[in-house]
């Protein structure tokens, strides 16, 4: 009994060694307008840094190895997988997350649309969507539905909702040209 207490003490005190002895840097980003400033170990995605880190979990996680696009923010005005960066590769960079698209609770026009054409079913791929699709805006304010199809060629919908994916992005466009 002594030396079983004994052996776990020693578990915990290399547990605790092996922790302290952990790498981490100090980083900073700017997250929709917020800046962020956190110890950071290197091996940490900039995915989990956003939904654990900065309390962000509108980034939605799904293959976590590039292929479904469900973790697609802005850096530095670019979309990104989230999942295939690193925090510490973010040092100093300026991050759109879909919790930084709405005013409060007044929709943007692409979240409007999204609503009004049903653009979402269970709503895991949207804000993925939603970021590829407010850099495609940026990129053509005025794309044709083959324009919009390719441009979200890399984001996967599981409930398969392309077509009122489509017409929802083509109808904010409409809307933001006005
Ligand atoms: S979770 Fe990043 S691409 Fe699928
Ligand atoms: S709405 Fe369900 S995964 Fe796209």
């Amino acid at each position: 009994m002594t030396e079983l207490a004994s052996g776990s003490t020693s578990q915990r005190e290399l547990a605790s060694e092996s922790t302290s002895q952990r790498n981490t840097e100090s980083i900073t980003v700017t997250v929709n307008g917020h800046a962020y400033t956190a110890d950071c170990e290197p091996r940490v995605t900039l995915a989990d840094f956003l939904r654990h880190t900065c309390g962000l979990t509108g980034t939605h996680l799904g293959c976590e190895h590039g292929v479904c696009g469900a973790c697609t923010i802005l850096v530095d005005g670019r979309s990104a997988r989230a999942c295939l960066m690193l925090a510490v590769q973010a040092d100093g960079a300026t991050i759109t997350t879909v919790e930084g698209l709405a005013a409060g609770n007044a929709l943007n026009p692409l979240q409007e649309a999204f609503w009004d054409n049903h653009g979402l079913q269970c709503g895991f791929c949207t804000p993925g969507m939603l970021m590829t699709a407010t850099e495609l805006l940026a990129d053509n304010p005025d794309p044709d539905a083959a324009e919009v199809r390719e441009g979200l060629s890399g984001n996967l919908c599981r409930c398969t909702g392309y077509d009122s994916i489509v017409r929802s992005v083509l109808d904010a466009a409409q809307r933001m040209r006005g």
